[in-house]
This record gives C-alpha cells, structure tokens and sequence, in this order.
C-alpha cells in the first residue's frame, strides 16, 4: 500500500491567509496542517508517500518535509500545474504507484480516529468512509440503504439524500489510474473523484465505513478554528511526527 497526499488547489475561501502560502502549511495548534493528514498514513505505516503540491510552493514543502528520512518514510514529490480536481491525483501518481494499492488524503482533512485496521486490511476495490454531518451539501454525499450498504453517491448535491458526507480519505486498488484516465471534466472542469466511487459501486466494489471520531475539512475560517482547537485539545498528545 503506497500513500498520496494531495495538497494542491488554490485555498480561495481562505483568503488573506493563503494569498502568499499554501492552505496546507498554516499552522493548526502547534504543526503544519499538512501534519495532521500525513500522521494519518504514517500511523497506519504506510512507508512510501507521493506528495502532490502546486507550483507556486513547491519549494516550501521541500524545505518543511525534505526527504521523509527524519520520520522514518519516503517523500517523493510531483506537481500538479492547475487544480484539475482530486481524481488527477491517481493519474499523476502512475508511475509512483507502479501497480500498487493506495490510500489518497487531502492535505486539508483531519481526522481523530486511527485508520490503521481499515488500511492494513484492504484488499480489493474501494475503500471509502462516511461522515453525519449538519452540512452536506458541501461535500461528496452518499445514501446507505436500510441495511448501511451504499446505493448512491453525489458531489456536492443541492438536495442531499442523506447527511452522511464523504471525508477526504480514499484507499482504491491500482485499477483506480485506468478509471482515472477515463473520468471526463466536469461542469466546474474537474476530475471528480465522486466518478471513481460511483464506478467502483456499479462493480458492487465500493465498501463504504461510517467512523466515529471527529473530522475536520479545515478549508473554511470556522473549519480552520476548530482544527486548532481539536488539535490542541487532543491530537497533539497522539502524533508520530
Ligand atoms: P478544496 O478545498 O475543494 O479546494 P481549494 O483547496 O482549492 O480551496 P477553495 O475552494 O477555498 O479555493 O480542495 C480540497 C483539497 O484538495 C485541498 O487540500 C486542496 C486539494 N486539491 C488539490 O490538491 N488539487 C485539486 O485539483 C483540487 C480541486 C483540490
């Protein structure tokens, strides 16, 4: 299993802050926001992690993180030229992957629980995970039937059929770059990764897991002050780098 963190995209909603730095490198508590996605793969001991970046702060991330040697992993790093949306990331990541396995986070998610028992065990197909949240409207949504196996899966829908809404944590077999490939852009002219999970449900190969702790999307002021006090109430006692 290989690990792709991506962490491009142009952190709009975030202005002034991000006008002269990546979204991903403000500080939550006392750490880079990137930390926070990356202890999430390296707790669950992936070893061997593609770092998808922007080209205006490239330099950057190479200066924060450098060869991954200092915790014990292997950062190699790729540039996305636009935001082209978050199913790019796979088609980016061939050569990378070489046939292998991989689990993709946002460089803006963070998560509490531990993801180790869902990504050592993977096998086949897709992995994904569902979130109750006040707001779905914001995010992926996807519709469980009675017995909590998913039947539908959207973008951002204006009328969401459930409140359960899709965190930026996805494990997909290698398949996922061929299915990548044939994703056509969208209406806002991305990728969308909604395409691939709804490919993965029509093989019936699509397990999606509810969690239970907390998550965090921190692209939005509020979001941002939450994802401090989160970190500084609990995740910062539980870190590996
Ligand atoms: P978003 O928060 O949807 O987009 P954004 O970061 O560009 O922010 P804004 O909407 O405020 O302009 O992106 C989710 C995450 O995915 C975030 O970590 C950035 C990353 N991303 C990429 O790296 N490349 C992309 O093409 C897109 C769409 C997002």
């Amino acid at each position: 299993m290989k690990g792709i963190i991506l962490s491009g995209g142009s952190g709009t909603r975030l202005r002034p802050l991000t006008k002269i730095t990546s979204k991903q490198l403000l500080p939550i508590y006392n750490r880079p926001m990137i930390f926070y996605p990356l202890n999430t793969l390296i707790k669950a001991g992936i070893k061997d992690i593609l770092i998808i970046v922007g080209p205006e702060r490239a330099g950057d991330y190479l200066n924060l993180l450098g060869s991954g040697k200092e915790f014990g992993v292997k950062f190699t790093y790729e540039i996305q030229d636009q935001p082209r949306g978050l199913a790019e990331a796979f088609i980016i990541g061939e050569s990378f992957l070489d046939g292998e396995d991989v689990t993709l986070i946002l460089g803006d998610n963070i998560f509490e629980d531990d993801f180790t028992e869902a990504i050592t065990s993977f096998e086949k197909g897709g992995r994904i995970f569902a979130k109750e949240v006040p707001d779905p409207e914001r995010f992926g949504v996807v519709e469980f039937d009675d017995a909590m196996k998913a039947i539908s899966v959207e973008e951002k829908p204006k009328q969401p059929k459930s409140h359960f809404a899709l965190p930026g944590l996805y494990i997909y077999d290698n398949r996922v770059v061929q299915f990548a490939k044939e994703v056509l852009p969208s209406e806002r002219g991305e990728l969308e990764i909604v395409d691939l999970h709804q490919r993965y449900l029509e093989l019936g190969e699509l397990d999606v897991r509810t969690f239970t702790g907390e998550w965090i999307d921190a692209g939005t002021f509020e979001s941002l002050f939450a994802a401090n006090r989160l970190a500084q109430e609990k995740l910062h006692k539980n870190l590996v780098i």
